[in-house]
C-alpha cells in the first residue's frame, strides 16, 4: 500500500487501485466457472468497483498518482472477497474430546442422541456472558478475515430457548457492528431438541415463542432448520420454515446430511434460498432443488472431519448448475478457512479450482440471496477483494499448507495485510 485511505481532498472521492495481478477473477462464467483476466487491475471509487481489466487500461483511466490507496499485486492473484454462507461461528466451550471419541468409533448422531454434541455447546452458551459470546465470535471473525472471507453468515441454535436465542442474535449483531466483515445473522432455534423435551412441544415453542420474539427483535435475516433423522422431520421442518417466512425470515435448510428424509422437498416447498449438506441427496432430490431455484451448498469440511463420504457436487455441476461452498465452521468442524474448503472441494468432490472459486464467491452470495455483485469484482459491486501470494487462481485449491492471503480489502479499504 502506497498511501492512506483518507478521502481525496480535491474531488471528494476515495480511489483504490489494485494493479499488476498475474490473474484477477472477475466473476462467474457458465462455461468455465469463472472469468479470469491476466495482467489485470481493478479500480474502486468510494468502496465500489468502477473499472476492471488489463492493468494498462485501468491505470490509464485511474492513474496511480490519483489513487488514495494503491496495491501492487505483481506476481499475485486477486479474487473477490470470499463469502462463507453457512457457519455456526458463535459458540462457547470445547468439544475436542468428542473429536477423539469419534476417532474411536462413536458417531455424530450417537453423541447427539446421548445428549452430547450440540447440546453440550448449548450448556456452555447458556452459561457464557454476553461479553464472552461477542469476544469468542470476534476472534473467529478475525481468523476468517485473515483467510480472505469478507462476508459470513452466522447461525444461532446453541440457545434453544427464547432468551438465549435472542442473546445469540444480539451477540452476532454486536460482533458484526464492530468488525470489518459483513456478518449475516440466521435464526436456527430448530438446531436440536433440548434434553428431556418432546420434539413436538419444542417445535411449538420455536413457532409460538421463539419466532415472534426473534421477529420483534429484528436482527435475523434467515431461518434455518436441521431437517434430519432423529432431529426435525420434514413436516416439522416445513412448519417452522413457513412460520419463519410469515415473519419475514427467508428459509434455509440443513438437508440430507445423514439420511434423505425429505429435506429437498421441504426446501422446494417453502422456497428456501439454499439447501445445505446434501450428502445423501439423490437424482430426484437434486432435480427438485434446481427446479425450485434453491442454491445447493456443500460443506466438505464436515465430511472431511467426520470421515464421511462427500456430497455429489459433480452431479449438479455436470448438469449445468452452480454449487456454493461453505466452511460450516462449528465445534464439530473447526474450519475457518475458505481456501482450505476450496482444496477439499477439489480433492474430495472433484471440483476444478475455478469451480471451487465460484463456489466460495458468487455462488455463495446466491446462497445468501445476494445476486447484487457480492462475490464478484464487476463494476458496481462492493470492492471486497483478496490478494493471494500465488501465481494463478488454480493455486488456491492446489496449495493446502500455509495461508496464501497477503491483503484483504473490504469496500476498497485495506482491512488485513
Ligand atoms: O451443520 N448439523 C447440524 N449443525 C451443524 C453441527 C453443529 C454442531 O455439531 O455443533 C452442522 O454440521
Ligand atoms: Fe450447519
Amino acid at each position: 500500500r502506497d498511501s492512506g485511505t483518507e478521502t481525496d481532498p480535491v474531488d471528494g472521492e476515495n480511489v483504490t487501485v489494485v494493479y499488476g495481478a498475474a490473474e484477477l477473477v472477475v466473476g462467474p462464467d457458465d462455461e468455465t466457472g469463472i472469468v479470469v483476466v491476466e495482467d489485470a487491475a481493478f479500480a474502486a471509487v468510494d468502496g465500489r468497483v468502477v473499472a476492471v481489466g488489463s492493468t494498462e487500461d485501468v491505470l490509464t483511466e485511474y492513474p496511480l498518482e490519483d489513487a488514495d490507496t494503491s496495491i501492487d499485486a505483481t506476481g499475485k492473484t486477486v479474487l473477490p472477497g470470499f463469502v462463507d454462507p453457512h457457519t455456526h461461528a458463535l459458540f462457547a466451550g470445547d468439544r475436542s474430546d468428542e473429536f477423539v471419541a469419534k476417532l474411536r468409533g462413536a458417531t455424530y448422531e450417537e453423541i447427539l442422541a446421548e445428549g452430547g454434541g450440540i447440546l453440550r455447546t448449548v450448556d456452555a452458551v447458556r452459561e457464557a456472558s454476553d461479553d464472552e459470546l461477542v469476544s469468542n465470535l470476534t476472534d473467529h471473525l478475525d481468523a476468517m478475515l485473515a483467510h480472505g472471507t469478507t462476508t459470513v453468515e452466522v447461525k444461532t441454535g446453541y440457545g434453544l430457548d427464547t432468551e438465549t436465542e435472542l442473546r445469540m442474535l444480539d451477540a452476532i449483531a454486536a460482533a458484526g457492528d464492530e468488525h470489518p466483515l459483513d456478518v449475516i445473522p440466521t435464526f436456527m432455534g430448530a438446531h436440536a431438541v433440548p434434553r428431556g423435551m418432546d420434539t413436538e412441544a419444542y417445535v411449538d415453542d420455536v413457532i409460538s415463542d421463539q419466532l415472534p420474539a426473534v421477529a420483534e427483535q429484528g436482527i435475523a435475516e434467515f431461518c434455518d432448520v436441521f431437517c434430519e433423522r432423529g432431529v426435525f422431520d420434514a413436516d416439522q421442518s416445513r412448519r417452522i420454515l413457513e412460520a419463519g417466512r410469515e415473519y419475514g425470515l427467508t428459509p434455509k435448510i440443513h438437508a440430507d446430511e445423514f439420511a434423505a428424509i425429505g429435506g429437498a422437498d421441504v426446501a422446494a416447498a417453502v422456497g428456501a434460498v439454499s439447501a445445505d449438506h446434501l450428502l445423501h441427496t439423490d437424482d430426484s432430490g437434486r432435480e427438485t432443488l434446481v427446479d425450485a431455484g434453491v442454491t445447493p451448498v456443500m460443506l466438505p469440511g464436515t465430511a472431511f472431519g467426520l470421515g464421511a463420504e462427500y456430497a455429489d457436487a459433480r452431479a449438479f455441476l455436470d448438469a449445468g448448475y452452480e454449487v456454493a461452498l461453505a466452511t460450516d465452521f462449528n465445534p464439530n468442524c473447526f474450519a475457518r478457512s475458505m481456501g482450505f474448503v476450496a482444496t477439499l472441494a477439489s480433492v474430495g468432490m472433484r471440483m476444478t479450482p475455478h469451480e471451487a472459486i465460484r463456489g466460495i464467491t458468487s455462488a455463495a452470495a446466491n446462497a445468501l440471496g445476494r445476486p447484487d455483485g457480492t462475490g464478484t469484482l464487476t463494476p458496481g459491486s462492493l470492492a471486497d477483494a483478496v490478494v493471494l501470494d500465488v501465481p494463478t487462481a488454480t493455486h488456491l485449491s492446489y496449495r493446502f499448507d500455509t495461508n496464501p492471503v497477503s491483503t484483504v480489502l473490504k469496500s476498497g479499504v485495506v482491512v488485513h495485510e
